[in-house]
């Protein structure tokens, strides 16, 4: 297969492309030594860079980095010794209160000893991007990460890439039409005057620039053709450009480009880039809920041999909340938790839970969720304007910030074929609930795009109620609903009550699980008891991941659990157990299924 993103290369100010055609990209690829499957990093991994690292104590390790956007934490690493097993290190913090904003396309390089991320951090509800460099001699220690600092920014420009040069000075390339240069003074984040490097050529939207030097050349290689099914990599001004791109081609990999080179110890060129799973119908489907992947394909740079890698499988999870453990690494919050208070696990009278204090705020939200900052209102030109918060910078007991967050916690989807189940503890009456109070499971792309699984407390919804409980009169729902801003039209939401039958436990767990059906519809289920010998699962609803995809550009599929009061200003405390998410199988090209766990990579 062809990467559907084109990759373009240029020289700059030399420019000298090696031989050949767009590299192909491969779904498997196998070469003398071993085999892969891409995507090497599966689920929302956008934007990747990678660097290898050959000398000091980090040698002869690949390091990657990805845009996170809105998520918390942001911009994860993975390191790789092989190519093969690629890990999660600790992650940096963005926040910001759009929903596709955030840290933005990230540069990872190495350096005299230091690891440099440099990214951009966009809110443009409240300014340009900005760019920020992190720095680092030890990746391994989150506390090792020097605070963001903030690099002098030309206006409107994202995508910054970091070059250090022969003579020590250090470049740094941006997006635009055309592309653009400064020098970075990395102790200061002064930069100079930009210069222009290249305009790209032609498909639009140049961005994703990285710099390399080989050869005596420096050689300029950009993103081109915006991240849909037109994206390309290309180099400045490579007779045989794109140098990958999927575009036009009836590929399962769609939308490659914004890539990224790296040679590994062995001398061997590999490149990274973006790709979306499906083939171009599915994409015009809006059929893509992981959205952006990183894919790895072998270079020839310009004599060497293929390289060598192998996939990553995906994590599953299987997390139980015993008491002394923590979140996984591998889970993410939607923006920087207000309050961390709102999490934890295993209360005292609680073991092996996750409690989320439910927060006012549903998964959609509310305008008053985010009205708190705007800038030039309509009768207001050039001002910032800040909603006066209830609480002051001191703020007291009374302030509960769990209110203004989002009680929920996710996970990416990385497979095609997935089961995702958590139990959920619902007192069997609505005695310690108000009427809307909701805790569930989501498949999540943003506040504007998601399905949430719950069990609501309702009062007796027509003659399909239950006895009354309870003095509130409230009882438990399950309830579906979606949100889309792309798919219409969204389906009204489905209830149903949550059986008598299994509600006559003091404690009662019910498990929701969401499974693919195939690869555009996904079920949901229900069962009571929350164990392995579950009863008979009960269907709740089946639903196109048309209503998840398609945000444009950056995020992909999360899978999730949530407590909500849906704008109740109570708030309660929610209990979830045994979290599980099993691979299950990739899609790896048109009718080829990878079962997820037969495919470790023979050596
Ligand atoms: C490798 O890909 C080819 C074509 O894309 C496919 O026919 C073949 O079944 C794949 N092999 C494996 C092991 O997935
Ligand atoms: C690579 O790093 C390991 C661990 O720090 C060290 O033992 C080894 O000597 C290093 N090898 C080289 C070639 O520097
Ligand atoms: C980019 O295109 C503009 C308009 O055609 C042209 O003026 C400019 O010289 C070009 N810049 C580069 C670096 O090629
Ligand atoms: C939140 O703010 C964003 C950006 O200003 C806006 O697009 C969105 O509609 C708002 N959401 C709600 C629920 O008001
Ligand atoms: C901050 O607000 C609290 C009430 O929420 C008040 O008790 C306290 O005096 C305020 N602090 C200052 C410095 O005004
Ligand atoms: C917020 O309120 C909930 C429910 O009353 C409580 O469990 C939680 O501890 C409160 N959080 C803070 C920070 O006070
Ligand atoms: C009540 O049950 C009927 C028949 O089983 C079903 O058609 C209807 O959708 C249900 N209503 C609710 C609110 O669950
Ligand atoms: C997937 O399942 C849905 C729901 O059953 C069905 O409507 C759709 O046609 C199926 N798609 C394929 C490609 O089988
Ligand atoms: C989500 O919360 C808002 C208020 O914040 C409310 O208007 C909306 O109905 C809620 N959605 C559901 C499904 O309850
Ligand atoms: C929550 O409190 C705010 C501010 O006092 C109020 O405007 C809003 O109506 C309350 N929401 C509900 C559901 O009572
Ligand atoms: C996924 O869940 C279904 C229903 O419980 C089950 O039949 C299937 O074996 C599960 N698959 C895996 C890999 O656990
Ligand atoms: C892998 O699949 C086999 C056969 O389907 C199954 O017996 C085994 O439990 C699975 N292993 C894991 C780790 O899921």
């Amino acid at each position: 297969m062809i990467l559907s993103a084109r990759a373009l290369l240029a020289l700059v100010p030399l420019l000298h492309l090696s031989n050949a055609a767009p590299a192909a990209i491969a779904s498997n690829v196998t070469t003398t030594v071993r085999s892969y499957n891409n995507p090497i990093l599966p689920g929302w991994h956008s934007d990747p860079s990678c660097v290898f690292v050959a000398e000091g104590p980090y040698n002869n390790t690949a390091f990657c980095t990805t845009s996170t956007f809105m998520a918390f934490p942001g911009n994860p690493l993975y390191d790789s010794r092989d190519l093969t097993t690629w890990k999660l290190l600790p992650e940096i913090r963005t926040a910001t209160n759009q929903q596709f904003a955030g840290m933005f396309a990230n540069t990872l390089r190495h350096h005299g000893g230091a690891f440099y991320l440099i990214s951009a951090w966009i809110n443009t509800a409240v300014e340009l991007p900005r760019f920020v460099l992190f720095t680092t001699t030890d990746p391994y220690d989150d506390a090792a990460w020097s605070d963001g600092r903030f690099v002098e920014t030309p206006t409107r420009t994202i995508d910054p890439d970091i070059f250090f040069d022969d003579d020590g000075s250090v470049v740094m390339a941006s997006s635009g039409n055309p592309i653009i240069a400064r020098h970075l003074d990395v102790t200061t984040g002064k930069t100079s005057e930009a210069w222009a490097l290249w305009n790209g050529t032609g498909s639009g939207s140049t961005e994703g620039p990285h710099l390399y030097r080989k050869d005596g050349w420096y050689y300029l290689l950009v993103a081109e053709g915006g991240t849909q099914l037109g994206h390309s990599a290309t180099w400045k001004p490579c007779p045989s450009n794109p140098f990958v791109s999927n575009s036009g081609a009836d590929s399962y990999f769609q939308t490659v480009g914004h890539a990224d080179l790296f040679q590994d110890g062995a001398g061997y060129w590999w490149g990274i880039a973006l790709s979306t799973r499906g083939g171009p119908e599915l994409y015009n489907d809006l059929i893509f809920p992981m959205g952006r992947e990183t894919v790895l394909y072998p270079v020839s740079w310009p004599e060497g041999e293929w390289p060598i890698a192998e996939q990553v499988l995906g994590e599953p999870d299987t997390v139980d909340f015993a008491p002394g453990t923590s979140i996984p690494h591998n889970w993410i919050y939607w923006r920087t938790p207000f309050d961390p208070n709102t999490f934890s696990i295993s209360d005292e009278d609680h073991p092996n839970t996750l409690r989320i204090t439910a927060s006012r705020a549903n998964l959609t939200a509310d305008a008053a969720f985010n009205a708190s900052l705007s800038i030039s209102d309509e009768d207001h030109p050039n001002t910032l304007r800040i909603t006066a918060s209830r609480a002051n910078l001191t703020a007291d007991a009374a302030f509960n910030a769990s209110l203004e967050g989002l009680g929920a916690v996710f996970r990416r989807q990385e497979h095609s074929y997935f089961n995702f189940s958590v139990n959920l503890h619902v007192p069997p009456n609505g005695a310690e609930r108000a009427e809307a109070d909701e805790l569930g499971v989501s498949n999540f792309l943003n506040q504007d795009q998601h399905v949430g699984i719950g069990v609501v407390y309702l009062p007796p919804q027509g003659s399909n109620g239950t006895s009354k409980r309870a003095a509130t009169g409230l009882e438990p729902y399950f309830r579906v609903r979606a949100d889309s801003v792309r798919y219409a039209p969204v389906p009204e939401p489905v209830i149903a009550p949550v059986p008598s039958a299994w509600l006559q436990d003091g404690d009662a767990v019910v498990r929701l699980r969401i499974s693919p059906r195939n690869e555009s519809h996904y079920e949901v289920f229900a069962s009571q008891g929350g164990g392995d010998d579950d009863g008979e699962p009960m269907p709740l609803a089946i639903y196109t991941t048309a209503l998840l995809s398609g945000d444009g550009a950056g995020t992909g599929g999360l899978l999730g659990a949530y407590a909500t009061t849906n704008g109740g200003n109570q708030t309660f405390d929610a209990y979830f157990g045994r979290r599980r998410y099993e691979p299950v199988g990739q899609i790896i090209d048109y009718g080829v299924i990878v079962p997820a766990n037969g495919t470790a990579p023979a050596e």
